[in-house]
């Protein structure tokens, strides 16, 4: 089946063709295809402000949303009547972005007669994992990372799944942009971070490690955001080696926490398999550190390649193929700005 996907949650306008083979039986993929996979950064736009400014980014969207899906689908050489299945994000994110992006897709499964899914923006990320070569096996544990939230996930299928642990406050993406605010290294700011982080050294503060000391596999960052507003406060990092030290600290101590917390969790529900998703999960230190810990405990991680970690619409799309039978045309469907209570990506609902 031909699936174009839409992606709008947050400041990139991104669309995606996938063609998904299935065996029917498991609903499970037996080949999945990407015939287009676009990204179109707004970054630029947002750069100014150090942050993403929400008005902005929805004019950006509606100047984007029409060009992006024609060039997606001439660069996947299908038409749009070719198409048999539309998934856009319907949320969590930027209510202006996702109305954007939702509403188009409402619009062409009108006109065109295709039946269209909304998708929960984690449950992408959550599919991210099953764009790459070697499938992921059920259950598995799995960790999203991004700037809107942090969590482990219990996944039972690629439609089941319990959350386990989330953060109690700052998302570990967004640890990393305030941060990077902070050091005057812009927007956004894991990317920037991790940079400058290659050539520092990751013991030269002894930042606490950004977890709870409680029960359980739930994360917080505010306590080491503080902790280095106050270290550049007292003694702003004197030249790029300093600020490299900074940035290595920094990031070792979210890794860490991020690491220590996915292995734990995996242990207590004794899963053999570890994957991860969202733009934190595009870090280097982090996919190098996790691999190394879990080879030594015998669980074996699987890493979507870093352009499907950040937002884009291949990962929406195949989130789409796996809620499938949910598809149809909701005029009512609408977007919204937060996850559920408890995390958990949303059912796509009835229709739309
Ligand atoms: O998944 P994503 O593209 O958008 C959201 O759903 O939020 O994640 C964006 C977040 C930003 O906070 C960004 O700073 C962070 O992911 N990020 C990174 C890296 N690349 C993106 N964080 C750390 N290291 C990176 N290499
Ligand atoms: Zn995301």
């Amino acid at each position: 089946m031909l699936i174009l996907g839409l992606e709008t949650s947050c400041d990139d306008t991104a669309a995606a063709v996938l063609r998904v083979q299935s065996d029917g039986q498991a609903g499970l993929p037996t080949k999945v295809e990407i015939l287009a996979d676009l990204v179109q950064s707004q970054a630029a736009t947002h750069l100014p402000y150090g942050g993403v400014v929400p008005e902005l980014a929805s004019r950006r969207h509606l100047e984007n949303i029409v060009p992006v899906t024609e060039a997606v689908l001439a660069k996947a050489g299908i038409e749009l009547a070719a198409v048999d299945l539309l998934a856009a994000t319907r949320g969590p994110g930027l209510v202006g972005s996702l109305l954007v992006g939702f509403n188009f897709a409402k619009a062409l499964s009108l006109a065109a007669r295709i039946p269209l899914v909304g998708v929960d923006h984690i449950a992408g990320h959550l599919a991210s994992v099953f764009l790459g070569e070697r499938q992921p096996t059920f259950p598995h544990l799995a960790l999203t990372a991004s700037g809107g939230h942090s969590s482990l996930f219990l996944v039972d299928s690629p439609t089941s799944c319990q959350v386990v642990g989330r953060t109690r406050d700052d998302a570990a993406g967004e640890a990393f942009d305030k941060v990077a605010k902070l050091l005057g290294l812009g927007y956004p700011g894991g990317p920037e971070i991790s940079r400058r982080a290659a050539a520092g050294d990751p013991s030269a503060y002894d930042f606490p490690r950004a977890r709870l000391k409680t029960e359980g596999f739930d994360f917080s960052f505010s306590g080491l955001k503080t902790a280095v507003a106050g270290q550049v406060q007292q003694h702003p990092p004197a030249g790029a080696q300093e600020l490299a030290d900074l940035c290595a600290s920094f990031q070792e101590a979210v890794v860490a926490a991020l690491v220590n917390q996915t292995l734990a969790a995996a242990a207590h529900f004794a899963v053999r398999e570890v994957v991860i998703g969202g733009g934190v999960a595009a870090n280097p230190r982090l996919r190098q550190s996790l691999s190394q810990a879990a080879r030594q405990r015998g669980i074996r991680v699987l890493l979507p390649r870093q352009r499907f970690c950040t937002d884009n619409a291949a990962m929406i799309a195949l989130a789409g193929f796996f809620y499938r039978h949910q598809a149809g045309f909701d005029p009512d469907g609408d977007v919204y700005s937060r996850p559920a209570i408890n995390q958990l990506p949303r059912p796509s609902g009835q229709g739309v």
